[in-house]
């Protein structure tokens, strides 16, 4: 799809991944409705939502607004998200449980939401951005990468539920991204928050740019899967 003149919804653009997906996207001249619950950027044609994502009735806003101010929507970039970092004895269900509504339940109520609109249209994409801590296995991580993992699962059978609608749904996998991310993760680790996590022989965090690319060539190419390297598909467990 070229997104030129296209109605695109991000959720999570006022930081990191979403901000730089918005600018990009607006840059190439698509229409954006930008949602986060802190302020977005300013951008030609685009239209800015104030809405928590755990919050049905928030969704449905966005959903609404969006229409009322474009006519339509052709592209859904589920992006707003937050980790949660706990040993699997350790995990705390309230904190979860919060992880889950933002990181599952919301992207699952914003396509819900969205694809009768795109069932209309027919036509649209939708994509949701995971991680890839999905394709790994990784101590302390679990809380949030079963979540990512069951986001991925259900972005894949809804890809293949809503083919004949013509309306495609992309995972994107991100790697370690410079943005606020980390300082975002709740936590639950039993350590004195001295510890060092030692990252020698990782290679270096990439910019959200990088992902911004990745989710401009999923909507572009309509493709199931897009990694942030290679070598994230190749090692999948
Ligand atoms: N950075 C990484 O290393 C990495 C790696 C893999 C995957 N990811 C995924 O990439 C996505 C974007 O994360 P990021 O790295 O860009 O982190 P970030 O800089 O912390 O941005 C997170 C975005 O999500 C929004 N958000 C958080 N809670 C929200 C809520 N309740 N309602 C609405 N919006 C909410 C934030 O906006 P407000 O706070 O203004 O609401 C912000 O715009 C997430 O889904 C994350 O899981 C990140």
């Amino acid at each position: 799809m070229d997104i030129r003149n296209k109605i695109a919804i991000i959720t999570g653009a006022s930081s990191g991944i979403g901000l730089a997906t918005a600018r990009l996207f607006s840059k190439k001249g698509a229409m954006l409705a930008l949602a986060a619950r802190s302020s977005c950027p300013k951008l030609p044609d685009s239209i800015i939502i104030r809405a928590d994502i755990t919050k049905p009735a928030d969704i449905r806003r966005i959903v609404k607004q969006t229409l009322k101010h474009f006519g339509r929507i052709d592209i859904l970039i589920n992006n707003a998200g937050r980790g949660y970092d706990s040993l699997v004895t350790e995990i705390d269900f309230k904190k979860w449980q919060y992880i889950i509504d933002l990181d599952l339940f919301g992207p699952v109520r914003t396509m819900q939401a969205v694809i009768p609109v795109m069932k209309k249209q027919r036509g649209g994409v939708i994509v949701n951005i995971s991680s890839g801590t999905a394709l790994m296995v990784l101590p302390s991580m679990s809380p949030y990468s079963s979540i990512k993992s069951a986001l991925s699962k259900l972005s894949q059978t809804a890809r293949e539920e809503l083919a004949n609608e013509k309306i495609a749904v992309s995972v994107v996998y991100p790697y370690i991204t410079a943005t606020k991310f980390e300082r975002n993760t709740l936590k639950s680790v039993r350590n004195t928050g001295e510890e060092e996590w030692d990252n020698t022989g990782i290679p270096p965090p990439d910019p959200p740019e990088h992902v911004a690319r990745m989710i401009l060539e999923a909507v572009e190419t309509r493709i199931s899967e897009i990694f942030a390297h290679d070598w994230m598909a190749k090692n999948r467990r």
